[in-house]
């Protein structure tokens, strides 16, 4: 298969909605803690919007995510624009691991949510902070692409051409 020479509308889309979506799930994460809290002490957590939101959203980004790993892997993605050997595997490395957990993250919060099991919550809350920490290097490389090498791959991910 020829890899395309850019990222598709559909592909940018979901990117950006990822995005959005998980932004989300970390600033209104207290409702969820809470209601997680009440059960564990045997509480009834009476109804929450922005616990069913948590829940939601989480399983939204799960979708998502399969959805870009499925155009992945019928449509390609554009080839990877490596300013040295150790960058782009630093960069591959990073993209694998942004993947497996948009995928652990839902299924870790799904187990503990809806199965009542406490070890999934605590491995929710050990994998928050990977995903936080990989989201972070992610940034510092795509502003590092940006400012310093000036190679435009922040472009591609803001617009599909042709
Ligand atoms: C990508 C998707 C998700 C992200 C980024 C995410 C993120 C978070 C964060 C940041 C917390 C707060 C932990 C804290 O600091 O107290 C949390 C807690 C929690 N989430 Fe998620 N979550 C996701 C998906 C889900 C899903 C789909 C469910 C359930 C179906 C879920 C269930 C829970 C539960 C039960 C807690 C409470 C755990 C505790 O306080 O020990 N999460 N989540
Ligand atoms: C929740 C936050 C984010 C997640 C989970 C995420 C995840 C990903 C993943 C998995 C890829 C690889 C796509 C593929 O080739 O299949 C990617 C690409 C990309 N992301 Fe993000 N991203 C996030 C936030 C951001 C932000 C804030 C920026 C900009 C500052 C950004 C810029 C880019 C760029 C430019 C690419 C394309 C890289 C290339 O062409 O090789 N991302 N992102």
């Amino acid at each position: 298969m020829q890899s395309p020479t850019h990222y598709s509308r559909t592909q940018i889309a979901l990117h950006w909605i990822v995005f959005g979506l998980i932004a989300l799930q970390y600033l209104f994460k207290d409702a969820i803690s809470s209601a997680w809290d009440q059960i564990k002490n045997g509480v009834e957590a009476g109804f929450d919007p922005l616990v069913l939101a948590h829940v939601a959203g989480g399983a939204l980004v799960l979708v998502f995510a399969l959805w870009r790993l499925g155009l992945r892997a019928r449509r390609g993605v554009p080839p990877a624009i490596e300013s040295s050997k150790a960058q782009g595997v630093l960069a591959k490395l990073t993209h694998v691991g942004l993947y497996a957990l948009l995928i652990l993250m839902p299924v870790s919060g799904s187990v503990a949510w809806f199965g009542g099991v406490d070890l999934a919550a605590q491995g929710h809350n050990v994998l928050k902070i990977a995903l936080l920490a990989l989201i972070g290097l992610h940034i510092i490389g795509a502003l590092y692409h940006q400012i310093v090498l000036r190679d435009g791959v922040l472009m591609r991910m803001r617009r599909a051409q042709g």
